[in-house]
C-alpha cells in the first residue's frame, strides 16, 4: 500500500510498480515513460484522467496537479473512455517528445467524439511553449495551462465548463507551490521526489527549458524539510531533491538573515535521520562546488551519485552550446569528485550528438571525455533543434540525421563499455541495499538499490519493501547487480 500524505490518507491508492523496480531510475531524465495517474475511488463526482510525460519534474508537477483537483472534486480514474476531464502534462526537450503528445491527442479525439462532454487540457512544457496557439492547432483541446498555473486551474475548469476555451500559461517569479502537498499517486511509499526550484537561467543554446520553464527560483528551505520530515513519518526511506540546476538554489528568509545554499539544504534533510537517504538531481558542472562534495563526504546517507551532464567533450561545442565551462574545467569538477568522494561515487552524464556545426574530431572528443570519466551511466540524444532557442536563432542544424545517429550509437555504446566495467567492480563486496520491492523477474527476488544508484537483486529471504539490507553480489547483468543476503 503506498502512503499518501497526511490530508489524504483516506485515499484508497493502489501501490504502482515503480520503475525504480528493476530499471535504474533518473530523477531528471526526460526517459521517454508515460505515467498514468492510479485511480482514488473516494466518490467524489467527476473523475480526471491524466497522463505525464518528459522528466521527473513534470511527474512531481503532475502530484501538485492532482492535489489541487482533488480538492476541487476529482477522483483519478485510468480510464480514459470514461474521464470527465483528460489532462496530458507535457514535454517538448525534443521533437519526439511532442510528437508523441500530437500523436496522444489524435487517439484522445477519438474518444471525445463518443464523449462530447470529454474535457481536454494540455500542460506543461508545450502548453507553455505553445500557448493559445495550440487551441488553433488542435481543435479538440479546452484548456491550455503552463507549468506556474496550475493554482489557477479550479477557475479555468469553471470556465470550460461554461462552454468557453481557457488558457493560462503566464510564468511567475515566485511560484514554488511550496504549500502544497502533493499526492504521491506513483509512489512505491519508499521513494518521492521533492521539488527544490522550478525554472532555469542558464539559456544553453539547445535548450527549450529556460522558454517553458521561466526564471530561476528557489523554494523556501523550511517548506523542502517540512515536507521531507512528513516523508520520513510516514515511512519513506529516500527522497530526491529535484531541480534543473540544484548547485545554484539560494534561499533566503525574508528580512534576509536566513540564507541557504544548496550544500546547506543537502546537510539540513540528511540530518532529518539517518535511515533517510537523500539523492539530488540534476547538477550542473558550472555550480557543483567542493562544499557540496564535502558535505556529500560527511554524510553517509547522501548517496554517492552525481548527475552531471557534460553535453560534449570539446569546449569549442560547448562554447557555442553556450554551457559556460569548456572541458579542463570539467575534467578538474571530475576529479575533484574522485579526490572528495572516491573512486566509487558514481558519475552519470547526458551528451548530445551532432550539435550544430560539431565535425567528427570534436565527436571524438565526446567518446575521450567518455573513457577519461568512465561514466556509471550515461542519457544519450541526438540533438533536436527547438524553435525559439538560442541555437534555432543563430546556428545552423546542419549535420545530417543519419551522422547525428551513428554518432549517437558510438557514444552509447563507449558509455556501456564503461558501464558494464563500473558493474563488473562492484561484484565480491558487500552493499547496502535500500529495498525497493519485489524484482520483475521473479517474485522470489526482490530489488533495491545501493548508494551509487545501482540496482541490486537478490533472493528475499527475510528482506521487507522498505528495509536497509546488506547485499553480497556475486555476479553482473551489466545493468544491474546480483547477489545474496549476508548479515
Ligand atoms: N538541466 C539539465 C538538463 C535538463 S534537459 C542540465 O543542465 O543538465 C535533459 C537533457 O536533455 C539535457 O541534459 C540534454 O542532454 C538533453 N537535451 C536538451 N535539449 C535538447 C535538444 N534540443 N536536443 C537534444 N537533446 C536535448
Ligand atoms: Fe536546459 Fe541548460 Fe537549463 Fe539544463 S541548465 S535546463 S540544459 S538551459
Ligand atoms: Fe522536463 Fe521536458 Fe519540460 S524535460 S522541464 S518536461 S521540456
Amino acid at each position: 500500500m503506498s502512503q499518501p500524505l497526511i490530508t489524504l490518507d483516506f485515499l484508497d491508492i493502489p501501490t504502482l510498480p515503480t520503475p525504480a523496480a528493476d530499471a535504474t531510475t533518473h530523477a531528471h531524465e526526460p526517459s521517454g515513460e508515460v505515467r498514468v495517474n492510479p485511480a482514488t475511488r473516494t466518490g467524489r463526482s467527476r473523475k480526471l484522467y491524466m497522463e505525464s510525460y518528459g522528466c521527473q519534474m513534470n511527474f512531481s508537477d503532475s502530484e501538485i496537479v492532482s492535489s489541487i483537483l482533488f480538492n476541487e472534486g476529482f477522483d483519478t480514474t485510468e480510464d480514459l473512455a470514461g474521464a470527465d476531464l483528460v489532462l496530458l502534462n507535457t514535454c517538448s526537450i525534443r521533437e519526439k517528445a511532442e510528437q508523441t503528445v500530437r500523436m496522444r491527442l489524435k487517439q484522445i479525439n477519438s474518444h471525445k467524439k463518443r464523449n462530447p462532454a470529454m474535457l481536454v487540457g494540455v500542460l506543461g512544457c508545450m502548453a507553455e511553449r505553445l500557448k493559445s496557439k495550440f487551441l488553433e492547432e488542435e481543435k479538440l483541446v479546452d484548456l491550455v495551462v503552463g507549468p506556474d498555473a496550475y493554482r489557477d486551474l479550479p477557475q479555468l475548469i469553471q470556465q470550460v465548463d461554461g462552454g468557453q476555451k481557457a488558457v493560462n500559461v503566464l510564468l511567475s517569479r515566485e511560484e514554488t507551490y511550496a504549500d502544497i502537498t502533493p499526492v504521491r499517486l506513483n509512489s512505491n511509499g519508499i521513494t518521492a521526489f521533492i521539488s527544490i526550484m522550478r525554472g532555469c537561467d542558464n539559456m544553453c543554446s539547445f535548450c527549450v527549458v529556460p522558454f517553458t520553464r521561466g526564471r530561476e527560483r528557489s523554494r523556501d528551505a523550511h517548506s523542502i524539510v517540512h515536507e521531507a520530515e512528513a516523508l520520513v513519518a510516514q515511512g519513506y526511506k529516500e527522497v530526491t531533491l529535484l531541480g534543473q540546476n540544484v548547485d545554484s538554489y539560494k534561499w533566503a528568509s525574508a528580512d534576509g538573515l536566513e540564507q541557504v545554499n544548496f550544500a546547506q539544504l543537502l546537510e539540513r534533510v540528511a540530518n532529518i535521520s539517518p535511515e533517510l537517504r537523500v539523492r539530488f538531481s540534476t547538477s550542473h558542472p558550472k555550480d557543483i562546488t567542493d562544499e557540496v562534495l564535502f558535505t556529500m563526504a560527511r554524510h553517509e546517507n547522501i548517496c554517492k551519485y552525481i548527475h552531471l551532464p557534460a553535453q560534449s567533450g570539446n569546449s569549442r561545442v560547448l562554447a557555442l552550446m553556450n554551457r559556460t565551462y569548456d572541458r579542463p574545467w570539467y575534467e578538474e569538477r571530475v576529479q575533484a569528485i574522485r579526490r572528495i568522494l572516491g573512486d566509487d561515487c558514481a558519475i552519470s552524464t547526458d551528451m548530445i550528438s551532432g550539435f550544430c556545426s560539431e565535425t567528427e574530431e570534436e565527436h571524438q572528443d565526446t567518446l575521450t571525455l567518455i573513457d577519461f570519466v568512465q561514466y556509471d551511466m550515461g542519457y544519450n540524444f541526438f540533438y533536436s533543434e527547438r524553435p525559439g532557442t538560442l541555437a534555432a536563432r543563430k546556428l545552423e542544424d546542419d549535420v545530417p540525421l543519419e551522422i547525428k545517429k551513428r554518432r549517437l550509437q558510438e557514444v552509447i555504446d563507449r558509455q556501456q563499455l564503461h558501464a558494464r566495467a563500473r558493474y563488473a567492480r562492484m561484484v565480491g563486496r558487500v552493499h547496502r541495499v535500500l529495498v525497493e520491492g519485489r524484482s520483475k523477474r521473479s517474485e522470489e527476488q526482490m530489488s533495491g538499490r545501493n548508494s551509487q544508484n545501482q540496482v541490486v537483486i537478490f533472493p528475499k529471504g527475510t528482506a521487507r519493501k522498505g528495509d536497509y539490507v546488506n547485499v553480497l553480489v556475486t555476479n553482473t547483468t551489466g545493468a544491474a547487480l546480483l547477489g545474496e543476503l549476508v548479515d
